[in-house]
């Protein structure tokens, strides 16, 4: 077994079991450009230090340059038997260049190779998420501006609590995504320091330029510690923890989306290209999509428990339990990456029903804090206004009617201040627009919101 890379010491090949266990190939093969960029940038400096000569690296260039083709078209033969990603490319090279491939791993261990190709890699992934973000928070405010004068019941214990403009609704998920993307580019930070130069553990005797390395390949210092730099896993772990609070506000929109579109609230519609049939009821149209996002976040949260759970019991330094890091950190990007993508496209397939949205409101008598604060402002101190409105309401549902639908006479039994200006304040507009506070739901704010956050996206 003379492909193994560390063989001669070994009295018998490794067992067929072990191989597949301990090989990563099939899933970190998706690192190849990220270990390529790495490898490059190491052999300049390693050139430029004088430690290969300016053919090796030319021989190094030219059978990467190669390489990349070939696993570019599908050429590429991956090798259980190499184990890795690591170890594939660079038996592939030693074979298309000889001596020189054979020098690129000097000054270098697989331990600061794959921690700086997970961070190159992860560099790149938070940078497309983080754009998603900003087109997902487009197309609410797109959905927030359209509908800032529809009046929705809004809740609080799933109660109707009083109303709130649609549009002021969504902006509340505008800023979770907001806080999401201010979030992924922190952590972007601490991604972005390079591990390379701190070999297998202690750093190496070859007189490496590890800024120079860093700066190739745009990373925003190096890892300081050796021994930290290559076991330190800090930064999948935040971005995971990132990537599930993103999904946790994606699957509270998603449980709205699903009440929302339910017979019993009607809504909403959503585009039927966003919804599924039943294979037995003829009548049906499922919101499979917001009800899959809701169980991914599960899927999502779970990684990051994995992760954080992979680190507790590890010594310094490295370890192989760290090559576990990979599965939950690509499954995490994948399925977060496609999350984002179909809501930022299924808000632009979402239809508001005004109508059910007022009539649910009226029903759950969403403007009686507004008749108690008609009453404070007539003097009554709060605590008793509120009393009187608790009367008030209990008439009105013993009436079957709106707060709004109570004759002034029967008002002005609970207390004679009562005048016909009330019902301005009795109505859903009304108890709206008086909301004007910094924040609040008046569509005079929720205007002024929707101009910042398109001024702050360049929408
Ligand atoms: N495939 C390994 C990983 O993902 C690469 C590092 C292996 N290092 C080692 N000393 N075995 O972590």
């Amino acid at each position: 077994h003379k492909s193994e890379a560390w063989s001669a010491l070994f009295s018998e090949p490794m067992s067929d079991l072990v191989k597949r266990y301990t090989a990563s190939v099939f899933f970190d093969k998706r690192l190849w450009q990220a270990d390529i960029a790495g490898s490059l940038a190491h052999a300049a400096m390693l050139q430029k230090q004088g430690v290969i000569s300016a053919t090796d690296l030319a021989d190094i260039r030219r059978g990467m340059n190669q390489i990349r083709q070939e696993i570019g078209s599908g050429a590429f033969e991956w090798k259980l038997d190499l184990e890795d990603v690591h170890l594939n490319i660079e038996a592939r090279l030693t074979q298309l260049v000889g001596d020189a491939g054979k020098r690129l791993h000097t000054g270098r261990s697989r331990n600061d190779q794959v921690a700086t190709d997970v961070r190159l890699w992860l560099r790149g992934e938070i940078d497309v998420i983080a754009d998603l973000l900003q087109e997902l928070q487009k197309a609410l405010l797109g959905l927030a501006e359209a509908n800032v004068d529809v009046v929705l019941p809004g809740f609080t214990h799933l109660q109707v609590a009083q109303p709130v403009s649609f549009g002021h609704h969504m902006l509340a998920y505008v800023e979770m995504f907001a806080r999401d993307h201010e979030r992924m580019l922190d952590v972007r930070k601490r991604v972005n320091r390079l591990p390379l130069g701190s070999a297998a553990l202690a750093g190496t005797t070859y007189p490496l330029d590890r800024e120079f390395v860093a700066k190739e390949l745009g990373m925003e210092g190096v890892c300081q510690n050796s021994l930290d730099a290559v076991s330190d896993r800090d930064f999948a772990i935040e971005f995971t923890a990132a990537a599930s609070l993103v999904m946790v506000h994606v699957s509270r929109m998603s449980e709205e989306l699903i009440l929302w579109m339910s017979q019993n609230f009607g809504f909403i519609r959503i585009a039927d290209r966003f919804t599924t049939g039943s294979s037995i009821m003829p009548q049906k149209k499922n919101p499979d999509v917001p009800e899959l996002a809701r169980g991914k976040t599960g899927r999502v949260v779970g990684h990051l428990m994995a992760l954080i759970t992979l680190m507790k019991g590890q010594p310094l330094a490295y370890n192989k339990d760290n090559q576990e890091d990979k599965e939950p950190l690509f499954d995490t990007v994948d399925t977060l990456k496609d999350t984002l993508r179909i809501f930022a496209e299924m808000a632009g397939g979402i239809t508001v029903v005004p109508q059910a949205m007022e009539q649910a409101a009226l029903k759950g008598y969403a403007t009686a804090t507004d008749l108690a604060d008609y009453l404070v402002k007539k003097g009554l101190p709060f605590r008793d206004a509120h009393e009187t409105v608790a009367h008030a309401v209990k008439a009105a549902q013993s009436h079957n009617c709106d707060l709004s639908e109570l004759p002034l006479a029967v008002l002005k039994q609970f207390n004679a201040s009562i005048e016909k200006d009330v019902y301005d304040h009795l109505s859903l507009r009304g108890s709206l627009n008086a909301r004007n506070t910094l924040g609040g739901t008046a569509p005079a704010q929720v205007k002024a919101q929707v101009e910042r956050h398109r001024q702050r996206l360049g929408a």
